[in-house]
């Protein structure tokens, strides 16, 4: 066995991505495989902790000895983490969660009618579950990792964004039509609040896990209350 670091403690993980109901066959989701937060699942698992994942609907399998907490919408995910989060002493948000959700569920499917245009869809917004952690910690001392995709400005977009949400750690990675989702592999920097910029060279998304923890280990508090 490696380093078991994070031996007697609890860590939550979030993977997937959320889906929003437009009517009961229809929702509005993302391309996230779940494969990143899996893997930071197995690693936090195979470096000693307890560990929560919880996961929106992905294709993959469970990892073993991983506590895993099946959710669909972004206001699902905030409850299980929420939840789970009352005694962790970190908290990993690698989900894609939905920023905004249809402003209504219709209960029958949607019909279309000849001669009609569609009725337009209104959306609205979901709470920001990483923004909300960060400023209102369920466990005091705990850290709090978020995953930022940019399209272009990076770097720039990622230190805006790790200031709104007030998480100690952002994982920002470029995202493109064929790069990070789905795929095996990523590429990264980590900032940390503190000033501090890790980049996280192309490789499996095993490594970047790995270089998460790594990062995490040191700014876990020593006891707690
Ligand atoms: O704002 P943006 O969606 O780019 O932020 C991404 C980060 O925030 C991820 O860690 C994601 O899990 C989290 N997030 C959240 N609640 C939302 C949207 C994103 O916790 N409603």
């Amino acid at each position: 066995a490696g380093t078991q670091d994070l031996a007697g403690r609890h860590v939550v993980v979030t993977a997937g991505g959320t889906r929003e109901p437009l009517d009961p066959v229809r929702y509005l989701g993302n391309r996230s495989s779940g494969k990143q937060g899996y893997a930071l699942a197995r690693t936090a698992a195979a470096r000693g902790a307890r560990v929560t994942l919880v996961a929106g609907n992905t294709e993959l399998p469970d990892p073993a000895g991983v506590d895993v907490i099946p959710i669909g919408t972004a206001r699902q995910l905030r409850e299980a983490v929420l939840k789970a989060a009352a005694d962790a002493d970190a908290v990993v948000m690698a989900a894609a969660v939905a920023d905004f959700r249809p402003a209504v569920y219709t209960t029958g499917k949607i019909k279309k009618i000849d001669g009609q245009e569609p009725e337009p869809v209104t959306l609205v917004r979901n709470p920001d579950i990483l923004a909300e952690l960060s400023a209102d910690r369920p466990r005091p001392g705990q850290v709090v990792v978020g995953f930022a995709a940019e399209t272009d400005d990076v770097l720039a977009n990622g230190r805006t964004k790790l200031a709104r949400k007030g998480c100690d750690l952002l994982v920002v990675n470029e995202v493109g039509e064929h790069k990070a989702f789905g795929s095996a592999e990523n590429e990264a920097v980590i900032l940390a609040a503190d000033g501090t910029e890790t980049p996280v060279p192309y490789g499996p998304k095993e490594a970047l896990a790995d270089t998460v923890w790594d990062l995490v280990t040191p700014r876990l508090a020593e006891t707690h209350p």
